[in-house]
């Protein structure tokens, strides 16, 4: 990996929040861009970052185990901010001490800046700033001065201005802190002086350069999945070699609605792309025949899509490249935190799933933005808004919306309600405020009426969620007429359904699909 010039890096220490401070710093046109807390001092010094920042974490610095760093990056000259954790850590590590707290610091805390320092320049002298902490720092390491105390630590902000080194107990990151932009915008700008010029534009004319270069005249794949990321990459390393790229998109017999006809009409017609779509339903379907195990379908769609993907792939002799949309969220989350894999997500994440004999190349240009940075790509290259703000939908499609086995049947069931759905969102004009909204369908039979018969058949859930980035969200309080009117038309409209429900359960515990 290599950094653009001027970027900030961050250590992470585990904190909830080491992506906000990542997100915060793109806000101020600087790329920053988050490490792990093992990463030695040579590598840093090789990635030659104009600064470094410390997030928070869970740890205590006493702990067995806590989250060290190589103390040697305090020697590199290159300006450090340590955040909560990442205070204590460079307290403890250069000799200062730090004391296993009793006394939690949660909330709001008034802070009173003493004396000029350079990471709270043009701030007034108190400052509302948001804290979560147990453990305080009781002694400076030698060369440091208090900069900010609270009335519960004189240790609220240190620094050793001569070598750079600042320590907030804060967190300038979150919304609680009103001037915490301001103080990150102190230490890139005026401590680390990065120039704020990375923006979406510069972007793009880096990465189309870096396309060109890497991939020659060699011809390159991609995976169209009908979703955000896929297409944005299409559309950027299309700009980059034109011709040379193959889209694929395999029809699995799991996608919604009219998608095939969607997918053409964007990439063939308006992007004029080579588009190789590959009617492959009955292959999955077969396969699919008496699974009902979440994780198995998952797994055979997974691999009957990698059998698929070879198969057209060998039709084209000059592929060397693997296009892909693999955005930051899905690197991070890929990644054991501290070696803890339960901080991993599902298996599912197609990071890297390729089989050997493919031996072709990754070209995964989006693999360090986060999702709202990629919907501006994806704007700024010309995609239709309707594409860019599309719900995010699983790879293996409606199977893990319809709860046991799989038939052509049920497909066509949650198909179509799932269709009323999509509809009804978007004529209310819910679906741009929510993260999600779809329909499952229930392996229950229920007695009902309809008419003068009496019915025994298939209940459907409703699933609409609001989300920052899919990792927790909350059910949406959808009004009622909009619920009544999506459970009216699906029970009339949609052979088979009786019943339709409204799913009222966050994630967590509950996860936003239903397997
Ligand atoms: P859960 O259900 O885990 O979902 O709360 C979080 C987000 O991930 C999507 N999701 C998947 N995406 N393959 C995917 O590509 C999958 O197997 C899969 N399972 C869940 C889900 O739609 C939500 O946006």
């Amino acid at each position: 990996m290599d950094l653009p010039d001027n970027s900030i890096i961050i250590l992470d220490f585990g904190s909830q929040y080491t992506q906000l401070i990542a997100r915060r710093i793109r806000e101020l046109n600087i790329y920053s861009h988050i490490v792990s807390h093992t990463t030695s001092s040579a590598e840093l010094s090789r990635l030659s970052p104009a600064g470094i920042i410390l997030s928070g974490g869970p740890a205590s610095v006493y702990n067995d185990g806590a989250p060290l760093s190589d103390p040697a990056i305090f020697d590199l000259g290159i300006p450090v901010l340590g955040i909560c954790y990442g205070l204590q850590l460079m307290v403890h590590t250069l000799a200062g001490k730090v004391d296993s707290g009793t006394k939690r610091e949660y909330g709001f805390a008034e802070l009173h800046i003493s004396g000029e320092s350079p990471v709270f320049h043009q701030l007034d002298p108190i400052q509302k700033v948001w804290m979560s902490h147990a453990d305080k720092v009781l002694t400076l390491p030698d060369g440091f001065a208090a900069i900010a105390t609270t009335s519960n630590t004189e240790y609220a902000a240190i620094a050793n201005q001569e070598k750079n080194l600042y320590g907030i107990q804060f967190h300038p990151e979150v919304v609680h802190t009103p001037n915490g932009k301001e103080i990150l915008t102190n230490f890139c700008v005026n401590i680390c002086a990065c120039d704020q010029t990375w923006t979406m534009g510069s972007f793009i004319d880096n990465c189309v350069a870096d396309i060109t270069r890497t991939t020659g005249n060699k011809q390159i794949i991609l995976g169209l999945s009908g979703g955000v990321d896929s297409a944005v990459a299409a559309a950027l390393i299309q700009k980059a070699v034109g011709e040379n790229l193959i889209c694929v998109f395999v029809d699995n017999g799991l996608l919604r609605a009219g998608e095939v006809d969607v997918v053409r009409r964007i990439f063939e017609q308006t992007f004029s792309m080579k588009l190789h779509v590959v009617d492959a339903g009955k292959r999955f379907l077969d396969k699919l025949k008496g699974v009902t195990d979440p994780e198995r379908k998952r797994k055979i769609i997974g691999h009957e899509f990698i059998e698929v993907f070879d198969e057209v792939t060998n039709e084209y002799r000059d592929v060397q490249f693997l296009g892909q949309g693999t955005t930051y969220p899905d690197v991070i989350e890929s990644v054991p935190i501290n070696g803890n894999p339960s901080a991993m997500i599902k298996s599912h994440h197609n990071v890297g799933g390729l089989p050997e004999h493919m031996r072709l190349e990754l070209i995964e240009p989006l693999r360090n933005l986060f999702k709202d940075e990629v919907r501006e790509v994806g704007r700024q290259l010309g995609l239709p808004e309707t594409l860019i703000m599309r719900h995010p939908f699983p790879g293996p499609g409606l199977a893990v919306r319809i709860i046991g086995e799989v038939s052509e049947e049920r497909i066509d069931v949650v198909r179509q309600a799932d269709s009323i759905v999509m509809e009804e969102m978007k004529i209310s004009g819910y679906y741009d405020q929510v993260w999600q909204s779809f329909a499952v369908l229930l392996p229950v039979q229920s007695v009902g009426v309809m008419g003068d018969e009496r019915t025994y058949e298939n209940a459907v859930a409703l699933r609409i969620v609001e989300s920052m980035d899919g990792m927790t969200a909350d059910w949406t309080r959808l009004p009622y007429e909009i619920q009544e009117k999506i459970s009216n038309r699906i029970i009339n409209e949609v052979r088979g359904v009786n019943r339709v429900c409204y799913d009222i359960s966050s994630k967590p515990p509950g996860t936003i699909e239903w397997e």
